[in-house]
């Protein structure tokens, strides 16, 4: 039968700041309720890469089709519209959270800009839901961020974004600054949406662990560069590329000191050794 069409189709996405190129032609397809990982070192262009595809940072080349309509074309009016498909969350949810507004307001402000989604009647229900889908309560709705912690509030920035019911999320290491155990509930709460909404991810990790259990395909980036794409099996079982495996390595290092910078010398027969190969 016939593919059924890209949601996003990235074709040779170019960033310069000055003389200094963090993105070097970027190319990638992701299907409707796909999960794609982007990940590699610090300063690799991810969120270059994530800033420049929502034109938060105007990138200076290439052509991102979303459903056929490049990204990069749209007058401010139309991208301005085509914004609540596309969704992002961020690492530290305290700087994307107004602390001045309730959580009542903060979820429904996105109906103020987008009015169509939603009568103003509806509202107070609509966000009691959306607490309780992301795992909150219906009570939180009058409550300040700062009453919250840190799992908490990106509980809450997330359910900002489904306001507006997008069909991708991209969470920029959205769920790194979180404890290990909170990090695995919100990554739980991503794939339920997944699962349940269809709704597509980009996820941007330094957290290799997470990523195997969350992605659909790993695409692995080096110096604005794409190094390695493919499902997350064939990243993880049979990295092609020696930073992948060293990628693989340090994020399973107890060291929690262990730095992209020293990467490049950790040999690959340590990395086979360190990696549990999937017994399925
Ligand atoms: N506004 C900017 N001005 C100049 N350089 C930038 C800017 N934003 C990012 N960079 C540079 O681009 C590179 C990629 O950054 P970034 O996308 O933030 O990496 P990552 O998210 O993978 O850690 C880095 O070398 C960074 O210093
Ligand atoms: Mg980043």
């Amino acid at each position: 039968g016939a593919r059924a069409e890209p949601l996003l189709s990235v074709r040779d996405v170019r960033k310069t700041y000055g003389s200094f190129e963090a993105l070097k032609g970027i190319s990638f397809d992701l299907m409707p309720g796909e999960t794609m990982a982007v990940v590699g070192e610090s300063g690799s262009g991810k969120s270059t890469l994530a800033r420049a595809l929502l034109r938060l940072d105007e990138p200076d080349g290439g052509t991102a089709l979303w459903k056929g309509r490049d990204l990069f074309a749209l007058s401010p009016a139309e991208l301005y519209k085509l914004r609540r498909d596309l969704q992002m969350v961020f690492q530290d949810p305290t700087q994307s959270l107004n602390p001045r507004m309730t959580v009542y307001q903060l979820i429904s402000e996105a109906w103020v800009i987008h009015p169509d989604i939603l009568p103003k009647a509806k509202w107070r229900e609509r966000v009691a839901e959306l607490l309780v889908q992301v795992g909150l309560s219906a009570e939180h709705m009058s409550r300040y961020p700062h009453q919250f912690s840190g799992g908490q509030r990106q509980r809450i920035a997330i359910a900002r974004a489904l306001a507006l019911e997008p069909q991708l999320i991209i969470c920029d290491e959205a769920v790194s600054a979180l404890d290990v155990s909170v990090q695995a509930q919100v990554i739980e709460l991503l794939d339920r949406l997944r699962r349940e909404m269809g709704i597509a991810f980009i996820f941007i990790a330094h957290d290799l662990p997470v990523v195997r259990d969350f992605a659909d395909y790993v695409m692995v980036m080096q110096q604005g560069e794409v190094v390695e794409l493919g499902t997350v099996r064939e990243v993880f079982d049979t990295p092609r590329q020696a930073y992948t495996r060293a990628l693989l390595a340090a994020s399973l290092s107890p060291d929690p000191d262990a730095k992209a910078g020293h990467l490049a010398s950790v040999p690959a027969e340590a990395a086979d050794i360190l990696i549990p190969k999937r017994s399925h």
